[in-house]
């Protein structure tokens, strides 16, 4: 076995440590398209305090109670890569006083020193995926970055009265150029309700249970399934108990190698007119899919989360990318589709990438609230509509310079009822997506600008007869800019320059966020290492709660943060809010 393994995983570590760039400027012009490393010495100096990294968000808001606290795994990843997860027997702490808890918050603290990649992790808890995220790269005298996550939704799992397992993977290498060493402690926080609650009934509370679909227990990977191209679908079957009344479907999903800059990705005819064998294509639309039985019942149309080590890896010292460390999940609403899963058989869910390249880690876990007065709920599809991916693209290639733009519509509808002991229930449910990149390569392909913009409208409307539930509500838009200009300096040595604006509106219930992100920097590289460079960044996010507010406008200038304020004020439409109490 060892021997058979051992030149197939070289191989492979080959190809991901050293991407294979072909002759041609124009694939050493997309810089961007890779993670690129530090030469810095690897020795380090006690004296300097490790740097904080961080990524901005809204903090956690936990009741004003103590938290009952446990290490859940402590680990050194070192070594990591083909290997399987990290794995620690989980359960629920017996020194934790029972009395019911209105947070529960996941916290991963880590530190790091020398030099490495940025590299993706997840965490599962019974196979069910809590938490996906990249590492911090580090610096050589150290970086240290917490990444706190509210994962009260999986109260289920986590207030089990049994043991389980936890898994950490990934996969990290470590020899004399990557040096370092991730060292991580993963924590839980429960805090207790200032009253005492019942997390687990009624409508609009957690779910009972969750299902995951993720890999069983992998030998020499996450948990994650891998999708390779656009026909490449990952299909798993599974039973739901004969009283669910509600279900919603939880998707984590991260891109990588040729599909981590997706939104840079070329049109095929670009790439065969120039004969590029090296440099990924498929143009830059890509949207996840999710079927049931073999009908589409959901579509994601991912944000454009920037590893740590992107573009030019200065500009996310110390102030890291939107979503870098707690990467988004999408929620598809299968609840209209209940009647059809309550046969008590077994029923097929897959995902799929639409113009998919190597490689997307998806996996998915299947909320579901049981009706606790019956054993048996009955359902019915009434109306399903899935108006076809409409994609037009404007192609105008020159020798190495083009000019493509690609506009795309997608939208899905499906309404249900639900018969529980809550009453009749009528669920409907609807996605409506927009999309558009334009994408200029200039200066023989050493050039380029990306435009790009999603709109993703979700909305679930529940009603019973007499009254209308709470409508659940989300409008996204995505925005990603970049103008990368690469100047080879002859001797193995390049300049990049590059510009980057990337961020995200979303409105859920009352809830309004608004983040964004500017940067601007240059980066030399020699022989695949960044030997100079530089890089400045800027953070502005609002978010305007339904109970509280908060603000923080932060940048940054080659690893000093140059001014950071904070506030919490509403604006004049959020106080009203209160008005009509929580
Ligand atoms: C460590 O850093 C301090 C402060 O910058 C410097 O004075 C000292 O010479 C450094 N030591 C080594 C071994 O690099
Ligand atoms: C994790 O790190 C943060 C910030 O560095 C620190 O405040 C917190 O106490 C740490 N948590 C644990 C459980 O050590
Ligand atoms: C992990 O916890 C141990 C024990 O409390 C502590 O010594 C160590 O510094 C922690 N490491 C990190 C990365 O927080
Ligand atoms: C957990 O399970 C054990 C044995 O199955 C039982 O003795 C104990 O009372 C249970 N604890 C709670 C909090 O339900
Ligand atoms: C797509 O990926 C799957 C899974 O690795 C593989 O079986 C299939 O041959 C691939 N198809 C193409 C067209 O490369
Ligand atoms: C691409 O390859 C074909 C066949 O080898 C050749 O005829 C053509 O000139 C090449 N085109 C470019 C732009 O290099
Ligand atoms: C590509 O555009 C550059 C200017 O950006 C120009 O100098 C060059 O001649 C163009 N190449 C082709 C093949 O048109
Ligand atoms: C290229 O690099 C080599 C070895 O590092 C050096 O001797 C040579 O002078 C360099 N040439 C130029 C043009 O910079
Ligand atoms: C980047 O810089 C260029 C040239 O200065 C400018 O035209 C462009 O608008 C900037 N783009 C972004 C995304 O900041
Ligand atoms: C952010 O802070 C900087 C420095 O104080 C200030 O110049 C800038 O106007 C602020 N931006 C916003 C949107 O408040
Ligand atoms: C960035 O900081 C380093 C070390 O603090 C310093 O040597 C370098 O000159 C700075 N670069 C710029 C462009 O300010």
């Amino acid at each position: 076995m060892a021997s058979f393994f051992f030149p197939l995983l070289f191989f492979l570590l080959q190809l991901f440590l050293y991407p294979l760039f072909s002759q041609a400027n124009l694939h050493q012009s997309k810089t961007f398209l890779k993670s690129t490393l530090f030469s810095q010495p690897s020795s380090t100096n006690d004296t300097i305090p490790p740097t904080l990294f961080f990524e901005v968000t809204k903090p956690i808001n936990v009741p004003n109670t103590k938290p009952c606290s446990i290490t859940v795994l402590q680990h050194d990843f070192g070594y990591t890569y083909g290997k399987p997860p990290v794995f620690a027997n989980y359960a629920f702490p017996s020194n934790c006083p029972f009395q019911g808890f209105s947070k529960i918050v996941l916290e991963w603290n880590a530190t790091c020193e020398g030099r490495q990649f940025d590299r993706i992790f997840g965490v599962w808890l019974s196979g069910v995926e809590l938490l996906r995220s990249c590492t911090a790269e580090p610096k050589a005298t150290g970086i240290v970055w917490s990444v706190k996550k509210d994962v009260t939704q999986y109260s289920s799992l986590l207030l089990m009265n049994k043991t389980q397992t936890f898994a950490v993977y990934m996969g990290n290498l470590v020899d004399q150029t990557y040096t370092g060493v991730y060292h991580v402690n993963v924590s839980l926080h429960f805090y207790p309700a200032v009253e005492k609650v019942n997390l687990g009934s009624g409508i609009g509370s957690k779910a009972d249970l969750i299902i995951p679909f993720s890999k069983d227990l992998p030998l020499n990977d996450g948990l994650w399934y891998k999708i390779e191209n656009s026909t490449d679908i990952k299909v798993k079957e599974f039973e739901i108990p004969q009283n669910v009344y509600q279900a919603v479907l939880e998707v984590y999903v991260s891109f990588h190698e040729n599909d981590e800059f997706w939104y840079g990705n070329p049109p095929s005819e670009y790439i065969i007119a120039n004969n590029l064998t090296t440099l990924p294509g498929n143009g830059p639309f890509r949207e996840v899919l999710v079927t049931l039985d073999g009908e589409l019942v959901g579509a994601i149309w991912p944000f454009t989360v920037v590893y740590t080590g992107g573009i030019i890896p200065q500009l996310w010292r110390p102030i890291s990318a939107i979503g870098s460390f707690d990467l988004p999940t999408y929620d598809i609403e299968i609840t209209p589709f209940l009647g059809k899963l309550l046969d008590g058989k077994s029923h097929k869910l897959s995902f799929s990438v639409t113009n998919a390249l190597n490689v997307w880690y998806i996996d998915a876990n299947l909320h579901l609230w049981l009706d606790c007065k019956s054993s048996k709920t009955k359902g019915k599809l009434l109306h399903h509509s899935i108006a076809p991916l409409s994609v037009s693209s404007v192609i105008d290639v020159e020798g190495l310079n083009g000019t493509f733009v690609t506009k795309a519509t997608r939208s899905i509808s499906s309404t249900g009822w639900i018969k529980s002991s809550y009453g009749r229930i009528t669920t409907k449910s609807s996605q409506d997506l927009s999309y558009r990149n334009s994408m200029v390569m200039a200066k023989d392909g050493n050039l380029q600008i990306v435009n790009q913009k999603i709109h993703f409208d979700d909305r679930v409307h529940s009603k019973m007869p007499g009254f209308n539930l709470k409508p659940k509500k989300s409008l996204k838009r995505f925005v990603f800019n970049i103008y990368s200009d690469y100047i080879n300096q002859g001797n193995g040595t390049s300049l990049t320059v590059a510009n980057v604006s990337l961020g995200f509106n979303e409105k859920k219930f009352k809830d309004k966020v608004r983040n964004l992100q500017k940067g601007n920097g240059f980066m030399v590289v020699k022989d695949n290492l960044v030997v100079n460079g530089v890089g400045n960044t800027q953070q502005i996010y609002k978010y305007d709660g339904f109970k509280s507010c908060y603000y923080r406008n932060v940048s940054s200038s080659n690893y000093t943060i140059l001014y950071d304020e904070i506030g919490y004020p509403c604006s004049r439409r959020a106080k009203h809010h209160l008005d009509y109490g929580p």
